[in-house]
């Protein structure tokens, strides 16, 4: 859809190997604009909501602890295509498999400490902006630049 949204978590192990600053500049350039950002400690509630589909799974436990290990930064980030555009920018999940170029491919190497989520649909997306964001907290704002996009 042009103009979606989309969650992007820059999770615990990009912010305590200092790549927050780097993974959000690469969604700037690419001309995507920030409608919102803010650091937070997911806690465990929050964790089980956001990765509901996962919860049962044999991993969840080692997801779970990694995801409330340190606090993340969420960003919304809205543009053309915003969820499946920013999901090939990540890479695909293990970063061992994802292609040079992506954030993981370039940054990572382990399966859970893969340094970014994005929003896997726009159905997700908007399930999983609003448990990261209240209303108050994503931005409508005109970018002077979007006609040279
Ligand atoms: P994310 O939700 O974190 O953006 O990652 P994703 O869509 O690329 O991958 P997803 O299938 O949603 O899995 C969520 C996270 O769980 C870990 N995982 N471990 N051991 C396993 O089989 C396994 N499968 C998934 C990954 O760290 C993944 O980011
Ligand atoms: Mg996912």
């Amino acid at each position: 859809m042009a103009n979606e949204r989309t969650l992007v978590l820059c999770k615990p192990d990009a912010v305590q190997r200092g790549h927050v600053g780097h993974i959000i500049s690469r969604f700037e350039s690419r001309g995507f604009k920030i409608a919102g950002m803010k650091m937070l400690q997911v806690d465990e509630a929050l964790a089980a909501r956001h990765y509901q589909e996962h919860v049962e799974k044999p991993f969840y436990p080692m997801l779970r602890d990694f995801i409330t290990s340190s606090p993340v930064i969420a960003l919304a980030i809205e543009g053309d295509h915003a969820v499946d555009v920013v999901r090939a920018m990540m890479g695909t999940t293990n970063p061992q498999a994802a292609a040079p170029g992506t954030i993981r491919g370039d940054l990572g190497i382990n399966f859970t400490k893969n340094l970014v989520h994005g929003s896997d649909s726009p159905a997700s997306a908007q399930r999983e902006l609003v448990l990261f964001f209240d209303e108050g907290e994503l931005y409508d704002y005109e970018m002077t630049i979007k006609d040279w996009l």
